[in-house]
C-alpha cells in the first residue's frame, strides 16, 4: 500500500479547480451519505481493465476512449446514451477491423460531471458570476443563485451515474453489442452520411465472416465474444470530495479502489506533483490516466511516473496527450525520449480535443482538420520513434450536433448555432466521430502493412 496514504490524505496538500461550497457542514453530511452508498463498479473490473491496458501499453492492442465533454443533468435520456454507445461501437468495430487488434473501450461516461475552468468567473454583458463547474456542482444557468456550489447535485450526480452504467452494461451484456447487429448499429443520420458507404461494406463483409462462420459452428449463440463486449466507464477525478466518499478497500486484495468508475484521470490543470489531486491517485490501485499537456516537461513526467507508477505497472497508467496540432511535433518527441529512456511502461493516447479549441462567432469550436493532423503527427511520431500509438481519447456525442467545424459534411462557422448543445466544449458529432475512426483505421493499416514488409525483408 502506498506509504502514508489515506483516502482523504489529499486534504493536507494544496489544490487547485476546487469549488467553494458556502456551507462546509451541507457539504461534510452529503460525504458521509455518498460514503454510504454501494459502489459504482468492482475492483475485479477495473483490474480487467488494467490487464487490457497492459496490452495496449505491449502494442497488442488500442485504446478507444471517449464521450461528452461533461455529461449534464438535462440530457439524461435512453436515447441519447444508445445514440452515443452504438456511434461509440461503430467506431470500434472500424478501428478492430484496421488495426486487426482488439479495441480497448472506455467511454467518458457514467460519472463525468466536474470541469476544470480556465477562469473562476464568467463575464457577460457586464454581469460576472462564479464559473459554471460541471452539473456535479452548480448549474450552467447564468444567475447567482445556480451557480453556487449545491452538495445535492453530487447525490444527483451518483445517480445518474447509476442509471447510465446500468443502461450500459445491459446494452454491453445483453445482445445490443452482438455483432449480428453490426448493420443496425446504423445511426438513422448516419444512413445518408459521407460516410455510410464505407461502413456499410464493412458491415457487409463482417456479417459475411459472421455467415461462414455460422457455417462451420461458431455463433453468437455459442460464442459469448460474438454477442457481449467489455465496455468500462471513465472520468476526470476532479472533485476529491466526492471521490474520497466512493473510495473502498476491495475484500479480495486488501486495495484501495476508487469506486465511482473504472477508470480516472488526472486533468492538464491538476497534475502538480506536491499538490491533492496527484496524492490521492497515488493510493488508489486503479488503471488511471494523467493528461499531457504543452507545460509538461520531461523531468515533470519521469517525476510524476514515480509518484503514481512506482512499481512501473504496465496498464496503470495512460498517458493522454493534447498538445494542439501545432505543438504536438515540439513536445510529444522529447516526452517519449524520456519514458524510452527510464524504461517506463505506459499506454500513449492523443487527445486531439482540447490543445485545439478556437473561438469562431462567439462559440468555443474545434476544426476537424487540426483534430485529424494531430492525431496524424502523434501516429507518424510513434512510428518514428518506434513506440506504440497505443490510443485515442475523444469528446464525441452519438447526436448530429454542429460543435465542431468542418467534416465530410462541412459544419461551417456560421451553421454552429444550429445545434450547439454541449455544456462545456465541443464534441465530434457521429459523423465527424466515423470519419476519424476510418482515417485511424486507413493509418494502423498501413503500420501493419510496414511492419509486415520489415519483417519479410529481415
Ligand atoms: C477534459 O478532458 O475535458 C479536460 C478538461 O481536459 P484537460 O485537462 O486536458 O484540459
Ligand atoms: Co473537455
Amino acid at each position: 500500500m502506498a506509504q502514508n496514504w489515506t483516502p482523504g490524505s489529499w486534504r493536507q496538500k494544496p489544490i487547485q479547480q476546487v469549488p467553494e461550497y458556502p456551507d462546509a457542514a451541507a457539504l461534510a453530511a452529503t460525504e458521509a451519505t455518498l460514503a454510504t452508498y454501494p459502489p459504482l463498479v468492482f475492483a475485479g473490473e477495473a483490474r480487467r481493465l488494467k490487464k487490457q491496458l497492459a496490452n495496449v501499453a505491449e502494442g497488442n492492442a488500442f485504446l478507444l476512449q471517449g464521450g461528452d465533454c461533461a455529461e449534464s443533468f438535462l440530457e439524461h435520456g435512453a436515447d441519447n446514451i444508445r445514440d452515443f454507445f452504438r456511434a461509440f461501437l461503430q467506431m470500434a468495430v472500424v478501428l478492430t477491423y484496421g488495426a486487426q487488434l482488439p479495441v480497448v473501450k472506455v467511454g467518458r461516461i457514467a460519472g463525468q460531471f466536474a470541469k476544470p475552468r480556465s477562469s473562476n468567473v464568467e463575464v457577460l454583458d457586464g454581469v460576472t458570476l462564479p464559473s459554471y463547474r460541471g452539473d456535479i456542482i452548480n448549474g450552467i444557468d447564468f444567475n447567482e443563485a445556480s451557480r453556487i456550489p449545491n452538495p445535492e447535485r453530487q447525490l444527483d450526480a451518483y445517480r445518474q451515474s447509476a442509471a447510465t452504467l446500468n443502461l450500459l452494461r445491459a446494452f454491453a451484456m445483453g445482445g445490443y453489442a452482438n455483432l449480428e447487429n453490426v448493420h443496425q448499429w446504423m445511426l438513422g443520420f448516419i444512413k445518408d452520411s459521407p460516410q455510410a458507404d464505407r461502413y456499410r461494406k464493412l458491415a457487409d463483409r463482417i456479417s459475411e465472416t459472421m455467415n461462414f462462420m455460422q457455417a462451420i459452428g461458431i455463433s453468437a449463440e455459442n460464442n459469448p465474444s460474438l454477442r457481449e463486449t467489455d465496455f468500462f466507464t471513465s472520468h476526470e477525478a476532479l472533485l476529491l470530495g466526492y471521490e474520497e466518499a466512493l473510495t473502498r478497500v476491495d475484500s479480495t486484495s486488501g486495495d484501495w479502489y476508487a469506486t465511482s468508475g473504472h477508470m480516472i484521470w488526472i486533468g492538464d490543470r491538476t497534475r502538480q506533483l506536491d499538490h491533492a489531486h496527484v496524492e490521492y491517485f497515488r493510493g488508489i490501485k486503479n488503471p488511471i490516466g494523467l493528461k499531457c499537456g504543452p507545460s509538461l516537461t520531461p523531468d515533470n513526467l519521469i517525476e510524476l511516473i514515480d509518484a503514481l507508477n512506482p512499481a512501473n505497472e504496465a496498464g496503470r497508467l495512460t498517458l493522454i496527450c493534447r498538445f494542439g496540432h501545432d505543438k504536438v511535433a515540439d513536445s510529444l518527441p522529447k516526452l517519449i525520449r524520456a519514458v524510452e529512456k527510464e524504461g517506463r511502461k505506459v499506454v500513449w493516447s492523443c487527445d486531439p480535443m482540447h490543445g485545439n479549441t478556437i473561438t469562431l462567432n462567439h462559440y468555443k469550436t474545434r476544426p476537424f482538420e487540426r483534430i485529424l493532423s494531430e492525431v496524424e503527427s502523434f501516429f507518424q511520431i510513434h512510428r518514428a520513434e518506434g513506440t506504440h500509438p497505443g490510443g485515442i481519447h475523444i469528446e464525441m456525442t452519438g447526436k448530429d450536433v454542429t460543435e465542431c467545424t468542418g467534416g465530410a459534411r462541412a459544419v461551417t462557422a456560421d451553421s454552429l448555432s444550429d445545434r450547439y448543445h454541449t455544456h462545456c466544449d465541443p464534441r465530434l458529432n457521429a459523423d465527424q466521430a466515423l470519419e476519424l475512426a476510418f482515417l485511424l483505421s486507413e493509418r494502423m493499416k498501413s503500420g501493419r502493412d510496414e511492419k509486415r514488409l520489415a519483417i519479410a525483408n529481415a
